[in-house]
């Protein structure tokens, strides 16, 4: 069956120093109140190695926020997905709507970074959402399919079933305007539908689909009670411990 996960985003934030102490304090937090889903951690690269090192002993996953398109060679500034592997890391968030809109990443983009992830043994986990003029059009199933078909759809069975989806509306991203939980479960719902289409009722079942967008302490619990919805993604409340426990409270 498909795992339950709260994954933090930490995005831009935190200095190394603090990257490590909000580690230590959540090793120590969850070591005395056992979480029941996955936890993970995705940081900046810098932090990578270290956080992997002070959590090696957990269950509490480190994962990266992107990855290069590139195996390797003069592309400066770029950290491939071989050099995040080597840090211990173990997941990679690919296609944020942010780095989309900021940073230029098309699904063809992206179709090779997952290709990359996939190749090194990391988990890519894959983020799709609407904008808000395209739910108001009433397009977000459409937009959604694309973002799913068009980096996705060429992969085996077997390499999309080592995927974990994200669905973020960006509407709802840093914006304190959560999708209600109807609207996070009619989505995840599409999304399985989609998911099954396209390669079968078993691995449908078995991907696990997060909701991303102002997921925090308080809603987390019912959004989490979704049949649909297998955890969150969570950018703002992952920023302090105990905000993030809070959230992952949400499947106590
Ligand atoms: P917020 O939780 O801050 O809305 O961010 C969500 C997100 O983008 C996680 O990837």
């Amino acid at each position: 069956m498909r795992k339950n996960i709260v994954a933090g985003n930490w995005k831009m934030n935190k200095t190394f120093q603090e990257g490590i102490e909000f580690a230590k304090e959540l090793k120590d937090v969850l070591a005395n109140e056992k979480p029941n889903c996955d936890v993970v951690i995705c940081s900046p690269f810098i932090h990578l190695a270290s956080l992997a090192t002070i959590l090696e002993v957990t269950e509490i996953g480190v994962g990266a926020e992107n990855c290069a398109d590139k195996v390797s060679g003069a592309y400066t500034g770029e950290v491939s997905a071989a050099m995040v592997a080597s840090t211990g890391a173990k997941y990679v968030i690919l296609g944020h709507s942010e780095r989309r809109a900021y940073y230029g990443e098309t699904a063809e983009i992206l179709k090779e970074k997952v290709k990359l992830a996939l190749a090194n043994d990391l988990t890519p986990i894959f983020c799709i959402g609407e904008v808000l003029e395209e739910r108001e059009a009433e397009k977000q199933n459409e937009v959604v399919y694309n973002q799913l078909a068009d980096s996705l759809f060429e992969l085996s069975d077997e390499d999309f079933s080592k995927i974990v989806l994200a669905y973020e509306p960006v509407w709802a991203i840093g914006t304190g305007k959560t999708a209600s939980s109807a609207q996070a479960q009619e989505m995840h719902a599409y999304i399985r539908s989609v998911i099954a289409k396209k390669f079968g009722n078993e691995i449908a079942d078995n991907t696990s689909i997060l909701y991303g967008g102002s997921c925090n302490p308080s809603n987390a619990k019912e959004l989490f009670s979704n049949p649909d919805v297998d955890g969150g993604l969570i950018g703002g409340a992952s920023l302090k411990v105990n905000d993030f426990k809070g959230v992952i409270e949400g499947f106590n």
